[in-house]
């Protein structure tokens, strides 16, 4: 039999999506299951985006679509931005893809040659250095302790760059820890970035997902000297309840969204009328649904950090974004659970989901093994029932 592309040794699955895929499967077998692993939202999209897919699907003429996306999706994207207050772009400096993830795929397939290297602030997402082992980039992990909130400093990214560095990848609010950064942290970062020819992808899909009145601070809006290198990266999936749905969208220089399109031509050809549709409803139609969920989020924010203030062996930076909680569990290292160790951030996991019915995600996935994840956007009985259950664990800890 013929070998796989040798390329396919580098490629891995989804760990947040395995670790889903087993609850998922244990709770079919009738276990009690709490997942905290996979991070959707728990709400469904609003009416009128349901309308403006029923609309399309009655007008729908069955042909392949312009591979930038349609221009309604394209111009609520650009209206969005404007909004947003981000002015000067364009129809030609916009593309769309099939979700977030495929736009970054897209994105770093167009941008970095083999052996470049990706800077990314760590604790990171995991695809970001799945995408980079595909491809064949080398990537440099700029490690964030909890003690500075996971969050990157100026310094710390100025002593990075080097002649091999091609993109800096900066995701704020982050996954997995749901930190944001303050307008004094981003404008010191583009101050760095001015320095240095890099091209800088802002991963912002939870951007309105921002609590306690923290704002939503871009580089682009400190350091708009910035714009050339600047791809800004948006997705339906969290803001608006629908990760299935598949709609990611990227600003930025004509040159990178044309190469997006060009590989959309060789790839997916286009985003399916009714689905693009949809998010056009999403991104331009009223934002108050959207405003509730972060409302929701910023409660059950709240009701993850008390249990964590609770439990001595845990050290949880507050997060201020998104709905994720990424706390630091090392202390329970070399502790027992029922006379089985608890060793590492992988064993942590696998003893709470066996014994406790709760799934999250080892922090090794995201670069960090002191930690696990911890995703909050389930409804609020479960969210309470899996959190006394973590507290029950570390109380059976010795
Ligand atoms: C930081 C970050 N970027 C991108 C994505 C991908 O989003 P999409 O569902 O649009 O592919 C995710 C999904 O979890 C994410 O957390």
């Amino acid at each position: 039999m013929p070998h796989l592309a040798s390329r396919m040794s580098n490629a891995k699955a989804s760990v947040i999506m395995q670790i889903a895929e087993k609850a998922k499967i244990l709770k079919q077998e009738g276990h009690d299951i709490i997942s905290f692993s996979v991070g959707v939202p728990n709400f469904l999209p609003a009416e009128h985006v349901y309308q403006a897919a029923r609309e399309a699907l009655e007008n729908d003429n069955g042909q392949y679509l312009p591979g930038r996306g349609e221009v309604k999706l394209i111009d609520a994207y650009l209206k969005r931005l404007e909004r947003n207050g981000f002015k000067g772009f364009q129809q030609k400096n916009i593309a769309s893809g099939i979700g977030a993830k495929h736009v970054l795929y897209s994105l770093l397939y167009a941008l970095v040659n083999e052996g470049d290297e990706i800077l990314i602030p760590t604790p990171f997402w995991t695809t970001y250095q799945d995408i980079a082992d595909l491809i064949g980039a080398q990537t440099q992990h700029l490690k964030c302790s909890s003690q500075q909130d996971y969050k990157l400093t100026a310094e710390q990214l100025e002593s990075a760059i080097n002649p091999k560095s091609k993109v800096f990848l900066f995701n704020n609010p982050s996954n997995p820890t749901g930190m944001v950064y303050s307008e004094a942290e981003v404008k010191a970062i583009g101050d760095v970035l001015e320095k240095h020819d890099l091209w800088i992808i802002s991963d912002d899909i939870y951007n309105r997902m921002v609590f306690d009145d923290m704002g939503f601070h871009h580089l682009l809006k400190t350091n708009p000297a910035l714009v050339d290198r600047m791809i800004i990266i948006d997705s339906i999936s969290k803001s608006y309840g629908m990760p299935g749905w598949r709609v990611g969208m990227m600003a930025g220089p004509e040159s990178v969204a044309n190469a997006m399109v060009t590989l959309n031509s060789n790839s997916i050809t286009n985003i399916p009328g009714v689905v693009g549709a949809a998010a056009a409803a999403a991104i331009e139609g009223p934002q108050d649904f959207a405003d509730e969920m972060c409302v929701e989020f910023s409660k059950k924010r709240d009701l993850v950090m008390q249990t964590m203030a609770r439990i001595e062996l845990v050290s949880c930076p507050r997060p201020q974004g998104a709905f994720y909680a990424f706390p630091d569990i090392s202390a329970a290292f070399g502790k027992h659970h029922n006379g089985r160790p608890v060793a590492d951030d992988v064993a942590f996991s696998e003893l709470l989901l066996e014994t406790k019915g709760v799934a999250v995600v080892p922090g090794s996935a995201f670069g960090e093994e002191k930690s696990i994840r911890i995703s909050y956007a389930c409804p609020t009985e479960q969210l309470e029932d899996g959190l006394n259950r973590f507290s029950e664990f570390f109380n059976e800890l010795v």
